[in-house]
């Protein structure tokens, strides 16, 4: 009894408060500190313990169906819950992106190891970068890869009341996906997590980023929050400091481009020169490229190489972002049906090497 006093006291209190009070993550998360302290004085115990401790047992949900939170106004619901999570496509990453989102399906495949340890897999994660480049997409693809029910933040109808109820709705909503295992995804963070010192509405900013924080600071273990913003510099920096992991989505390098574009029947050599014509692009504005030029050839009877690069091209040349517009107006003229030897004419350019820079676009 001496011993359970003086070694344990801290654990054991901390173990019945989560039980009494928490999520079944956090009661997880406190058992697995107890039995790593355990086992230190008596080894079977801590075994015996951590038979408890599955991934099965720390992910199941609450069976019973929940309603999902009403703004008190509107009456319109703060998430829109998916399950199970269909993908219209498979993001696209670069290296790193992959990699870090890995480690985190990796730590949730592990949970029970780490929870044994009196760890926890990582739970927060806040995605930064420009739009269109698969913040949402990545998102949806966790939420997938992990089997679990995806709450989206209705944006509109949480901060459509007024801003003071919209901490209460705030609090809802994290109240809400506390309940069961589930991927919370806020999309627009910024829209709630601004700086504190931001000049508009300082005194209900500061109320609202505090119920946040405190709302973040009790997020179980057993969910995965995801923020995505286009503007991590706008986010408080105590809000920033929570989070397990911040990835960073930049706009694709040409290579990356590339292999989004695997599936359109092109030479290798005409398919990069396709993609380095559109570095600078998100994945977004290239995937329209794509519908456009579908609907192009279904419509217009033309090819649909041609016309992807077509419209690439012009894309491209009013951005005034492409580094040779010379060689896109060649093409384009050659696509309006002009020979050769007719572009090379207005161009100054003998027909071969025309020619040259035609196969470039378009392969053989
Ligand atoms: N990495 C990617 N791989 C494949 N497709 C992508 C990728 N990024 C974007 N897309 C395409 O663009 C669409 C929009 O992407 P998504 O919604 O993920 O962008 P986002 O980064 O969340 O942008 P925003 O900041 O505007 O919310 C996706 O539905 C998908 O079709
Ligand atoms: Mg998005």
């Amino acid at each position: 009894m001496e011993l359970l006093e003086t070694k344990f006291r801290k654990e054991l209190t901390e173990l019945v408060r989560s039980g009494m009070t928490g999520s079944r993550g956090s009661f997880a998360l406190s058992v697995g500190k107890f039995i790593s302290k355990v086992k230190t004085v008596d080894l079977e115990l801590a075994k015996e313990l951590s038979r408890f401790l599955t991934n099965q047992a720390i992910l199941r949900g609450n069976d019973q169906f929940v309603a999902a939170p009403v703004d008190a106004d509107s009456r319109m619901e703060l998430v829109e819950r998916t399950y199970p999570v269909v993908l219209s496509q498979l993001p696209v990453l670069p290296e790193e992106i992959k990699g870090e989102l890995d480690d985190v399906l990796l730590e949730w495949a592990s949970a029970e190891v780490l929870l044994q340890e009196g760890l926890a897999p990582a739970r927060m994660l806040l995605f930064c970068g420009a739009p269109g480049v698969g913040k949402t997409l990545a998102a949806h693809w966790l939420a997938q890869q992990l089997d679990l029910p995806l709450l989206t933040l209705n944006l509109a109808t949480v901060m459509s009341s007024f801003l003071g109820k919209t901490g209460n709705n705030i609090r809802a909503v994290f109240e809400h996906a506390a309940q069961a295992p589930c991927v919370l995804l806020l999309d627009e963070f910024d829209a709630i997590a601004k700086r504190r010192d931001d000049e508009s509405d300082v005194g209900e900013l500061k109320r609202l980023v505090n119920v946040l924080l405190q709302s973040l600071d009790e997020w179980p273990v057993n969910s995965l929050l995801i923020a995505a913003t286009n503007h991590g510099d706008l986010l408080d920096p105590a809000v920033w400091r929570r989070f397990d992991h911040v990835l960073t989505f930049k706009k694709p390098d040409a290579a990356l481009i590339a292999r989004y574009l695997a599936d359109v029947p092109m030479t290798d050599g005409a398919r990069e020169n396709l993609a380095r014509l559109l570095q600078g692009e998100s994945f977004s504005a290239i995937q329209q490229l794509l519908h456009a030029a579908r609907k192009a050839a279904l419509l217009g009877k033309v090819d649909f190489v041609q016309a992807l690069v077509r419209l690439s091209v012009r894309l491209r040349l009013s951005r005034g972002d492409m580094a040779k517009p010379v060689e896109g107006e060649m093409l384009l003229m050659y696509l309006d049906g002009h020979s050769l030897r007719e572009v090379g004419a207005r161009f100054g350019k003998s027909h071969p090497t025309v020619g040259k820079i035609i196969k470039q676009y378009l392969g053989d």
